[in-house]
Formats: structure tokens, C-alpha cells, sequence
């Protein structure tokens, strides 16, 4: 049973135009209750952030963007800054997701400066860290993470270090329709845990959140959010799809204290 404030957040990735943003925030609106305690996510593309917020002033769910530049303005083609997305309504900003670092070749040395800017900047970074499944395999995970972690939050103030939520997403699960087992997930949300007391002799590490994802859907949600140490899920294919969603939901809200 988790006792710290749930997170569910959905990452569409590139899926969903403006309105069917729109229309799917409004559905799961509907759907919900006012007792429902987790806290939800929408992280829609750019293009649908403003849209969502404009139609959305009041619904308790929060926006998140899946990326972000570190720079605050200037030439940058293609580009969006953080204060662009603070106009959207926006208050999380997903960073370092696999895709962004094995697709669009982001590395550690910029995911920090994206961190630093986002923080910041008062808004909520959630810093996404797994490893392949070559890095399993060899027994490299534990290394990888720390490499993760050590060079992404390099300079990142104490102070600030609650502020943010960390995501373990194994890459070999991400969209692939295999879960990591309850067991590793356990036993990897562990080690997050002694990574981020080693890197920050700071109380303040225990109240950040750490989220798994990799195909989470209603079928696994409920053994994955029992797992000790497991403070919600990034969700990306069963976000997109309203029921799937809103079970996915239920599961975490039925197995929080709060
Ligand atoms: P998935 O994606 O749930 O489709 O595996 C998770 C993610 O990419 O954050």
C-alpha cells in the first residue's frame, strides 16, 4: 500500500491531434470522481498543451510536456522553452525519456541542463532513467543507473531534489508489450533509492516519487503499484485509449492510503 501522493501520468508520444487531446481530457473528467487521489498527468504533444489548458482550467489535472529546450529564447529552430510551456498551463515536463535519448541522441551532459532549466524555473522534472536489455543482461543496470543519475542531476542542488519525480523505465519494456517483473522493479526502485541517498546525504530524497513504466495496463497495474517503492507509473500505449486508462487509474487510486 503506497502512502506518498500517487502519480499517474500518460505520455502520448507522438499520437493525438489538439482535439482528440481535448476530447479524451474531457472523457476521463467525466469518468472520474473527486475522490479519485492520484495525481494525473496528461503530457500530450506541443501542439495540444494550450488547447488542453484552455478547455481544462479547473479540472485538477495537471499538463506535462515531453521535452523542453534549456535555453530560454533566441535561434533555435524547432525548439520550445520552458517559459513557453509555463504559458500552457504547463507544470511537469518529462526529460531523458529512452526515445528522446536513443532516437534524438540526447545524452546526460544536455538532460542536465534541461533538469537545471526546469527546475529552475519552479517546474517539475520527471527524469527518466532505465537500462537496455543488453545493459540487464550483462549485469550493468545498477552501473547504468548511477551514470544516469549521477551525471543528470550533476550541480542539482539539494534543496531542489524533492521537487522532482524520477521514472524507471527499463527500455526493453517500453512499448513492447513486456512489463519488467514485480521482483525487478522491487528491486530496482532499491537501488534508485541508495543511488540518490549516496549522491545527496538529504532527507529530502525520500519524498521523490519514483514512477515505473514499460507496458503497464490494467492486466499487470495492480501487482506493479504493490510493489514497495513504487510511487505510480509513466504510461504510454494504455494512455491513449480512455478505458484502458481510466482502469489503470482505479487500480493505483484503490491501492493508496491517502
Ligand atoms: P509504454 O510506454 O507504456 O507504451 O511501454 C511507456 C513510456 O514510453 O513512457
Amino acid at each position: 500500500m503506497i502512502t506518498k501522493k500517487p502519480i499517474v501520468a500518460a505520455n502520448w508520444k507522438m499520437y493525438k491531434t489538439p482535439q482528440e487531446g481535448v476530447t479524451f481530457v474531457i472523457e476521463i473528467c467525466n469518468l472520474l470522481l473527486d475522490k479519485e487521489k492520484p495525481t494525473i498527468i496528461f503530457c500530450p504533444s506541443f501542439t495540444s498543451l494550450f488547447h488542453i489548458n484552455e478547455n481544462l482550467p479547473d479540472s485538477g489535472i495537471e499538463l506535462g510536456s515531453q521535452n523542453v529546450y534549456f535555453e530560454s529564447e533566441g535561434a533555435f529552430t524547432g525548439e520550445t522553452s520552458v517559459q513557453m510551456l509555463k504559458d500552457c498551463g504547463v507544470r511537469y515536463v518529462i526529460i531523458g525519456h529512452s526515445e528522446r535519448r536513443h532516437i534524438f541522441n540526447e545524452n546526460n551532459a544536455s538532460l542536465n541542463k534541461k533538469l537545471h532549466v526546469v527546475l529552475d524555473n519552479g517546474l517539475v522534472p520527471i527524469f527518466c532513467i532505465g537500462e537496455t536489455f543488453d545493459d540487464r543482461n550483462a549485469g550493468y543496470t545498477q552501473r547504468i543507473l548511477k551514470e544516469q543519475l549521477a551525471k543528470g542531476l550533476d550541480g542539482i542542488k539539494g534543496q531542489l531534489i524533492d521537487r522532482m519525480v524520477i521514472a524507471y523505465e527499463p527500455v526493453w519494456a517500453i512499448g513492447t508489450g513486456v512489463n519488467a517483473e514485480p521482483k525487478q522493479v522491487e528491486d530496482t526502485h532499491l537501488q534508485i533509492n541508495e543511488l540518490l541517498a549516496e549522491l545527496y546525504a538529504n532527507e529530502l530524497v525520500k519524498q521523490i516519487p519514483i514512477l515505473y513504466g514499460g507496458s503497464v495496463k490494467p492486466e499487470n497495474a495492480k501487482a506493479l503499484i504493490e510493489v514497495e517503492g513504487v510511487d505510480g507509473f509513466l504510461v504510454g500505449g494504455a494512455s491513449l485509449k480512455l478505458e484502458l486508462f481510466f482502469k489503470i487509474i482505479k487500480i493505483v487510486n484503490n491501492n493508496y492510503m491517502g
